[in-house]
């Protein structure tokens, strides 16, 4: 469906002009569509590519975008994501050809996931959800019930839930644990339909070399990774008059607490990490906090 271009050379400096949806547009060499349609506050919907990862695996298909490059005479189906701009191109985000290609895609990926937004954990909170809002997806002809049977669910951590029945494949979780948290733990499984996100060598969760930092339940879009829910327990603790509740914050959410009461950085205290804590340099737990100033 979806054709591909060679990347250009990346020059330095270089300007040209793009059209995105009939209007001239300053695009840069080497930029892919997506990011130059986002300097000009053109929205491409996206699932899988996330800039802060600098992870761009173009599974999704949701990003695809119309495209008549120059001199030619017939119209490209590509992913706005992974295809470079080039002189003279004439892009189109919202023509009736590419808002339905979005909302079949969409619907593919929602044809092995499971349903019941109302009970999950990113309820209200869900890229996935966002994403077919946005291209009005109101069918689902392609669900299979038996599809979503088959996958795997993970619930052996004490503090994770891998739940494969709401993994659209984006693979981010993988790039997260890989080079953000320089742990490596996760991997793809299986092929084709039967592609999911597993722990390396076949191991549950628990068992696995996971270090439970967290990170990639933050990357994920859907619910398909999300933390062990504890809530009614702490509420039931709260509300026991012969137990005294203590609560412990990590030292990140400590830093994350601190921060957000206003708290400035500085030299007076200093958190340590757990050894089980994954902290790399993006996500370090070592930090110095002080009371606000005000
Ligand atoms: S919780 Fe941290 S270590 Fe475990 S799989 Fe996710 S990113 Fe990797
Ligand atoms: S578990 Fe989440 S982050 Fe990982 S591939 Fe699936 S949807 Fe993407
Ligand atoms: S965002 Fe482009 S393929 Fe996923």
């Amino acid at each position: 469906m979806c054709a591909t271009f060679t990347p250009p050379p990346v020059l330095s400096g270089r300007t040209f002009t793009v059209t995105i949806n009939g209007e001239a547009r300053e695009a840069r060499e080497g930029e892919t569509l997506l990011s130059c349609a986002r300097r000009h506050d053109v929205h491409v919907p996206t699932l899988c590519e996330m800039d802060d990862l600098d992870h761009t695996p173009g599974t999704c298909r949701v990003c695809v975008v119309e495209v008549l490059a120059s001199g030619a005479t017939d119209p490209m189906i590509v992913t706005a994501c992974n295809t470079p701009v080039q002189d003279g191109m004439d892009v189109r985000t919202r023509s009736r050809r590419v808002r339905e290609l979005q909302k079949l895609q969409v619907e593919l990926l929602l044809a092995d996931h499971h349903q019941d937004c109302a009970t999950c954990i990113r309820h209200g909170n869900c890229e996935l959800q966002d994403v077919a809002q946005y291209v009005g997806l109101r069918t689902n002809r392609y669900f299979t019930p038996s599809r979503v049977a088959a996958r795997p669910v993970d619930d052996s951590s004490p503090a994770l839930i891998r739940d494969m029945t709401k993994c659209i494949r984006c693979q981010r979780c993988i790039t997260m644990c890989r080079d953000g948290q320089g742990v490596d733990a996760l991997v793809v499984t299986g092929t084709g339909q039967d592609t999911a996100v597993g722990l390396r060598d076949g191991l549950s969760q628990r068992d696995s070399t996971c270090v439970t930092c967290g990170q990639c339940v933050l990357v994920c879009p859907t619910g398909a990774l999300g933390e062990r829910d504890e809530v009614e327990k702490v509420v039931d603790f709260l509300n026991d008059p012969d137990v005294v509740t203590v609560f412990q914050f990590a030292p990140r959410c400590a830093w994350d607490s601190a921060r957000s009461s206003g708290c400035r950085r500085e030299r007076t205290w200093k958190a340590r990490s757990s050894p089980r804590c994954g902290g790399s340099a993006r996500t370090s737990c070592s930090t110095r906090t002080s009371p606000p100033t005000s």
